[in-house]
């Protein structure tokens, strides 16, 4: 998705800009482009492609220029080209302009303003803004954006600069991040739609809210309410470390985050069940409003949708509450059937999914107490929700998600706890016993990641099909769900999961010695019954990858290649076979030459629908 760099200050603008873009690279994007003003003029480049591109281009650049606006283009309005690469200009070329987000109604301002004499040379809708600001611009360049935006409709991050008004940048935002802050060393303000951006020149910062603007000079930042009025925000301290955001050594970001998941699923847990009480107060419901509480919902997108397929096993099975699942695209539409006696469970690691806020929105609209989980403090989720419950992944910078997945699973099967244990289903014995478990699975995690050379060669089998199966029952099948849909995302390879019973209604058609099969066949009540299965799919002359619980060494008779994990009930096997079925994506996708953090068309946060 897109990304926005802003940098006022002493420093060389176009290495700082150059250095943030690359930061927010991870988001995924197919062109870039920076604006400098040198105090007479801006001058702008912009590139299709990789940052490698753009860097190259500015590199003989001789513009002394200390103030600057940078931004990775995600297409939705225009193919990716150089003219669609932001940043945008109006007809005088004073203005320059970054924009993440969507103007909905664009080609009615874009009609409007061609009528009154304005040239576009994009096809963005991003480029009417610049042309609005232009329309409204009487030498008050805040003010003439503060026009502007009312004219808009839609999603925006923006940030603005004018060759008059050296050293200035103009921004705002509605549903579309905007973060901003001081250098620490007090001589550089900073803007960014994504704080991994800036966070090496500042730590103090302000996630601005819908339709707040901020007017950055060196040093300063002013902050103004929509009607202009000057307020004063609160700042947040990030304690993330810059050097999180490097790889460590690793290889890529998504093997570094599948090697933090332990850290992940401590830190998560930790201090959550005391004296076998589960203690979550974030979130805020008293005995009442457990009692009233008839029916659970939970949506998400992607990865974070599969951890809530876990969650559904769960609080089903300690709270007995009916419990629904769906993806929030499909729910933001449907008119679901929630009411205040529905506890709705919003997972999203950005906490800016687009769909994921929308449905929010919905269920808190239709009575519903809604409580979102997420890895990042701060995103708008937080502040549509009527509580939060942060899962404590850290920063995460692969597109594909996994430490975030397990950490959310991690979170959502204390609130399966908690609300067991307040419906009067789980005793203080039995809360003791299921927390105790959950803290053995990160010293697990780090058993499974000691020895991956299995993992590794049944990755180079994989990585030569077309198309691998994914089965399982009950925990395993969810698993499944999150297994395949790594597969797809960072190898290119078709993948699906299916729960194992239902091979023979249908699926069982695809498989033959071409498809391999991956099988979760850890210990469960349903192990036998996926073992039959397994015997199906042999019998088409499959290749079997088998996920197995050690000790299990009947299953090495029947599959190619076993990826055995430490033996834990079969809940917490949500945890732990998901770390091999991670590997085994990674390991193919590399296999396969893939740019495992980069997935193509793919961005970390999907900000719009
Ligand atoms: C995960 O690997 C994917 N990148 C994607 O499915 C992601 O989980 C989905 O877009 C939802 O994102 P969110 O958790 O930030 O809302």
């Amino acid at each position: 998705m897109c990304g926005i760099v802003g940098y006022t200050g002493s420093q060389a603008a176009r290495d700082i800009l150059v250095d943030g873009l690359r930061r927010l690279e991870y988001r995924g994007y197919d062109s870039s482009g920076i604006a400098l003003s040198d105090g007479e003029r801006i001058r702008t480049v912009r590139r299709v492609g990789k940052v490698d591109e753009l860097a190259q281009a500015v590199e003989s650049w001789k513009v002394a220029s200390a103030c600057g606006i940078g931004h990775t283009r995600w297409a939705t309005h225009g193919r990716p080209s150089e003219a669609n690469a932001h940043p945008h200009s109006d007809c005088s070329g004073k203005i320059s302009i970054v924009h993440n987000g969507i103007i909905e109604n664009f080609v009615q301002l874009r009609d409007q303003l061609q009528a009154e004499g304005h040239v576009f040379k994009s096809d963005t809708d991003t480029e009417i803004v610049a042309h609005l600001v232009e329309k409204y611009y009487d030498g008050d360049l805040i003010a003439a954006l503060m026009r502007a935006c009312e004219r808009l409709q839609g999603a925006y991050g923006l940030a603005v600069m004018h060759a008059d008004h050296p050293g200035v940048i103009a921004v705002t935002r509605k549903d579309s991040p905007i973060v901003v802050g001081s250098s620490d060393d007090g001589d550089a303000a900073l803007v960014a739609s994504d704080i991994v951006a800036i966070l090496e020149y500042t730590r103090d910062v302000v996630f601005l809210e819908d339709r707040q603007y901020a007017l950055l000079t060196p040093g300063n930042i002013e902050f103004f309410n929509e009607n202009g009025k000057i307020i004063e925000p609160e700042f947040t301290h990030i304690d993330w470390d810059a050097e999180n955001a490097e790889r460590a050594g690793f290889p890529d970001f998504m093997l570094k985050e599948i090697h933090e998941q332990p850290r992940a699923v401590r830190d998560t847990i930790s201090g959550a069940v005391k004296n076998g009480r589960v203690l979550l107060d974030d979130l805020t419901l008293d005995d009442d409003d457990i009692d009233a509480i008839d029916n659970v919902y939970i949506i998400g997108c992607g990865t974070s949708y599969h951890a809530g397929l876990v969650a559904r096993e769960l609080i089903e099975r300690w709270a007995r509450i009916p419990t629904t699942v769906e993806v929030a695209s499909e729910f933001r539409y449907r008119n679901p059937i929630v009411s205040s006696s529905t506890l709705v469970i919003a997972i999203s690691q950005s906490g800016e999914t687009a769909d994921t806020l929308a449905a929010v929105r919905i269920a808190r609209s239709k009575g519903a107490r809604v409580f979102a989980i997420t890895n990042c403090v701060g995103s708008r989720i937080t502040r549509e929700s009527d509580g939060t419950l942060y899962v404590k992944a850290n920063m995460e910078i692969s597109v594909a998600a996994t430490k975030s997945f397990l950490a959310q699973i991690a979170c959502l099967m204390l609130i399966a706890m908690f609300l067991g244990q307040k419906k009067g289903r789980l005793t203080t014995r039995q809360v003791k016993s299921l927390y105790y478990e959950l803290r053995e699975t990160p010293a697990q995690i780090e058993d499974i990641l000691q020895d991956t050379d299995v993992i590794e060669q049944a990755a180079k089998m994989i990585a030569k099909a077309h198309s691998v199966m994914y089965v399982g029952r009950g925990i395993g099948a969810t698993v499944c769900n999150e297994g395949a849909l790594k597969l797809k995302e960072i190898s290119y390879l078709h993948a699906e999961a299916y729960a194992a019973g239902e091979l023979k209604h249908g699926p069982i058609a695809l498989i033959d010695e071409e498809v391999p099969v991956v099988a979760v066949v850890t210990d469960s009540p349903t192990r036998m019954q996926t073992l039959s299965n397994v015997q199906e799919i042999l019998a088409r002359g499959a290749h079997v990858v088998a996920v197995a619980t050690e000790g299990d060494t009947d299953i090495e008779d029947i599959a190619d290649y076993v990826l055995y994990i430490p033996p834990v009930r079969d809940w917490c096997s949500a945890i732990t076979a998901s770390v091999p079925l991670q590997l085994l994506a990674r390991y193919a996708a590399v296999e396969r030459g893939c740019d495992v953090d980069h997935p193509r068309n793919l961005a970390k946060s999907v900000t719009v629908e």
